[in-house]
């Protein structure tokens, strides 16, 4: 494993995806400070101040998009979650990939795709975590529902080495076998954690906006929303 530790950078993963071509497969791209850090639907990713984790993954599995890589996110969604419990946390899970502790966004995940023309190059896996919230970057965040580790642990979080460690040992425990068996290796661990399933729900996507019950998680990893009386599986989208 290749990792590389910036200082300062606009966003983990664009760094990345300029240097895809240069960076074999499984390099790891930190950062200390990230200034322009993107998130899913063009939303932005705050920096929340010293001794946050930003960190970007190139993956270079194939020459070609995969089914399974549409599961990725999900996939790192249940690697957090074994990290956050290690530390005694009871993290959930909002379809697709956010990750919650007590109803509040702690980590945030964003795959790209990278091509170069028709040519698929790679996948960036972006991990954004807040280990330590400083009070005043925490206001900046618009909807307000997001912790950080150091706030749910009562103590600032010093070791953000030791939680990188924790991550990319997890990460890379199973990933063959993620990569082998997709969604269906961690179905069970993933739903376990669902913290909307059986309740009315409004799901955002690209240009519409869903509402009806979160039914369950189908073998793909869609989620299935039962909207009047008809049942909708939902690849993309956001639970609001
Ligand atoms: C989201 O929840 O909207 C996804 C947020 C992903 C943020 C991370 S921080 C590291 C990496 N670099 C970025 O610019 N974004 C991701």
């Amino acid at each position: 494993m290749n990792i590389i530790c910036l200082d300062k950078i606009n966003s983990t993963n664009a760094y990345a995806k300029e240097n895809i071509e240069k960076f074999p497969d499984k390099t790891i791209i930190s950062a200390d400070i990230q200034t322009n850090g993107r998130g899913r639907f063009n939303r932005n990713w705050v920096d929340m101040g010293k001794g946050n984790l930003f960190m970007s993954i190139i993956l270079k599995h194939s020459d070609s998009f995969e089914a399974v890589y549409s599961n990725l996110t999900q996939y790192m969604s249940v690697v957090l979650c074994r990290v956050f419990e290690e530390y005694g946390l009871l993290p959930e899970i909002k379809w697709p990939n956010d990750v919650l502790i007590k109803g509040k966004k702690i980590a945030g995940i964003l795959c790209e795709a990278i091509y170069s023309g028709k040519i698929f190059k790679g996948l960036i896996l972006g991990i954004g975590v807040n280990l330590n919230a400083d009070a005043d970057r925490l206001a900046l965040v618009k909807d307000k529902v997001v912790t950080a580790l150091n706030i749910e642990l009562s103590r600032e979080y010093e070791d953000k080495n030791l939680f990188i460690e924790k991550l990319l040992y997890e990460f890379f425990k199973n990933y063959d076998s993620f990569l082998c068996n997709g969604f269906a290796s961690i179905k069970d661990e993933y739903i376990n954690r669902c913290n909307f399933l059986g309740k009315e729900v409004k799901v955002q996507l690209y240009n519409t906006t869903l509402e009806g019950e979160a039914l369950h998680i189908n073998n793909n990893g869609e989620l299935i929303l039962k909207e009047h009386d008809k049942e909708v599986a939902i690849s993309a989208g956001d639970i609001l």
